[in-house]
């Protein structure tokens, strides 16, 4: 059974992945984490600034050294489990935008990004190479902050969504272990019962008009995800399946 096994608390770091990913260079077992209370140069997906002002969020990032197998359906499992745990802690509806930002409404309130680190010679009967570790760093906004002002008009936060402040304890408690669980059911090899937790948490956002890039601008509707996590699109050509990147809502 997966459990985190190591907890390592900074008041300031430039990026808890950062830390972790040469904590993870070094050996360190999955199942360490890295959590701040602020980060300097917090990163987001795609080359973004992930804002993280002292105290107004959850910034964690844990070492895990997956199967190969578990490794499609990663960042989707891991996406579940953060909308539940803010949603089991402090009873704030929240929904998953593909493949895994947490949505309050119109806003985003977590986000996620997996960074992978170099191959290594697998210990599988077939011997191929499978990942060193994956850090996989977890960002929740928790209170109203002065963020720049692009992330201001697209963000928001658990405690300005409630209006009410929140346990923060209980909500990395709550995070820690429908992380474990989710994580689990894909090591266990029981990738359904993750998907259809992202399809039940992602009803409201299925059916919308959405737009893509690839190699230039594409429209469509979101109709699923299939089994290997790619979002399936209805267009005008037919149906589309979007592997990676982002979509936006239109
Ligand atoms: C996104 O763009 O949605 C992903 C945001 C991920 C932010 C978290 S905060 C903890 C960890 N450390 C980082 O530098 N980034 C991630």
């Amino acid at each position: 059974m997966f459990s985190h096994q190591q907890f390592l608390w900074y008041s300031t770091v430039p990026s808890t992945n950062d830390l972790a990913g040469a904590l993870a260079e070094r050996g360190a077992r999955e199942g360490c984490a890295v959590i701040a209370e602020a980060q300097s140069a917090g990163r987001g997906r795609h080359g973004r600034v992930w804002s993280s002002p002292p105290g107004a969020g959850l910034y964690i990032s844990t070492i895990l050294r997956p199967p190969t197998h578990a490794l499609s359906l990663l960042t989707i499992a891991a996406g579940v489990a953060v909308a539940d745990a803010i949603q089991r802690a402090t009873g704030l509806d929240c929904q998953l935008k593909w493949p895994n930002d947490v949505y309050a409404g119109e806003r985003k309130l977590a986000g996620l990004l997996a960074e992978a680190g170099s191959m290594e010679e697998g210990d599988d009967a077939d011997d191929s190479p499978r990942l060193r570790y994956v850090v996989l760093g977890i960002g929740i906004n928790v209170m109203p902050a002065a963020h720049p002002a692009d992330v201001a008009a697209r963000a928001t936060s658990i405690e300005g969504e409630l209006g009410r402040g929140i346990d923060r304890g209980l909500l990395l408690t709550e995070l820690l272990v429908s992380l474990s669980a989710r994580y689990e059911e894909l090591r266990g090899g029981h990738p359904q019962d993750v998907l259809s937790a992202w399809r039940a948490r992602s009803a409201s956002t299925l059916g919308r008009a959405v737009e893509w890039d690839a190699g230039g601008p594409r429209r469509g509707v979101a109709d699923g995800i299939g089994d290997d996590g790619a979002l399936l699109i209805r267009t005008e050509e037919g149906l589309e399946r979007v592997i990676s990147g982002e979509i936006r809502w239109t």
